[in-house]
């Protein structure tokens, strides 16, 4: 923890009362001089921190920033968020930034967050829109060892550790729309973006992107996706912590991925399919140039999304964009 994230912790610790200076100077063994410049430094990020003359300083308000120090408060990972935090107040995409650091060889664990994104990406070459302060942008770099034909795991594991902690924090039933998108009442909260870097028959590394609409403002949403888009604050009917939602996040996902990279992927598979209603609904997919229409009868232990069509033809899907056909007009 450096010398700002023990102050800050100290500071929270007594939350609205008083904590003299010389006490913080002690307990931290740096000067009085260095204790006010790190609380002019948090002041600058927004924490509401009152200072009194003689009696030393008082912490009154955290922001609702995705500021490193604030994330690794009360973080309960051993790898996620512990390494290099690369935090941004906008960034054009974390997701381009992850790979760049994964690619100078940044350890499994690092994070690229920021609060919002000029160029945020979505599947299929697709943008990702996100307001600033409103919603989570955030990459994770893994250096999994496994089969590149194994990777998309990761991505219906991101989507259960994802859904999981948005039911924890709001209390709202979400769901899983094949492969990764998370809706409530038939609204997107989130997408995930998975890219990988390989060789020959090894990951080098991969990114996983995840875009939250926490307390984004509806009005915001472009034209294109505000029927189809939902926030978790719109849908709660309350704010909703981002730095929290964060944490549990970063808490669940090593927990899953601990699971898979021990002990295999079906436990995460029946997970997914608990959040997920798509076997046995009426679907289209579309695939890169063509549609195909049918019932779906599994998605597999690969996350694999079979479909069986109208002759009786089976399609094995890895990817592709799914419309409900119970759902349409
Ligand atoms: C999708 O639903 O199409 C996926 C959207 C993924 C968006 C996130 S936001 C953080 C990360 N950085 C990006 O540029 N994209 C992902």
């Amino acid at each position: 923890m450096s010398t700002r994230e023990k102050l800050l912790a100290l500071l929270k610790e007594s939350r609205g009362t008083c904590v003299s200076g010389e006490s913080l100077t002690e307990k931290l063994k740096v000067s009085r001089a260095a204790v006010s410049k790190h609380v002019a430094a948090l002041r600058q990020n927004g924490y509401d921190i009152a200072a009194s003359p003689g009696k030393g300083y008082m912490f009154r308000e955290t922001p609702d920033l995705l500021l490193p120090e604030e994330i690794r408060h009360g973080l309960e990972t051993a790898v996620f968020g512990q390494k290099t935090i690369d935090y941004h107040t906008l960034i054009a995409s974390t997701n381009d930034r992850a790979k760049e650091l994964a690619a100078e060889g940044a350890e499994e664990g690092t994070l690229v967050l920021a609060e919002n994104q000029s160029s945020g990406r979505g599947r299929k070459g697709r943008s990702w829109f996100s307001d600033e302060g409103g919603g989570i942008c955030l990459s994770m770099i893994l250096r999994p060892v496994m089969n590149p034909a194994e990777a998309s795991r990761l991505t219906l594991m991101t989507a259960v550790a994802l859904a999981e902690t948005m039911t924890d924090v709001t209390g709202l039933s979400v769901n899983i729309k094949w492969p990764n998108d998370i809706l409530v009442r038939g609204r997107k909260l989130s997408g995930i973006l998975t890219e990988m870097s390989m060789e020959m028959d090894r990951v080098d590394y991969v990114v996983v992107g995840v875009g939250v609409n926490v307390n984004s403002d509806s009005r915001l949403f472009p034209a294109d996706v505000r029927d189809i888009a939902a926030s978790l604050a719109g849908e709660a009917g309350r704010p909703v912590s981002r730095a929290d939602l964060v944490r549990r996040f970063l808490k669940r996902f090593e927990e899953c991925y601990s699971l898979i990279t021990g002990q295999g992927f079906k436990a995460i598979m029946d997970r997914w399919k608990a959040l997920s209603d798509i076997i046995g609904r009426d679907v289209a997919v579309d695939l890169i140039g063509s549609r195909i229409r049918g019932r779906v009868e599994d998605v597999d232990g690969d996350g694999i999304l079979v479909v069986r069509d109208e002759q009786g033809e089976v399609h094995r899907v890895i990817s592709g964009d799914v419309l409900l056909q119970d759902l349409q007009a």
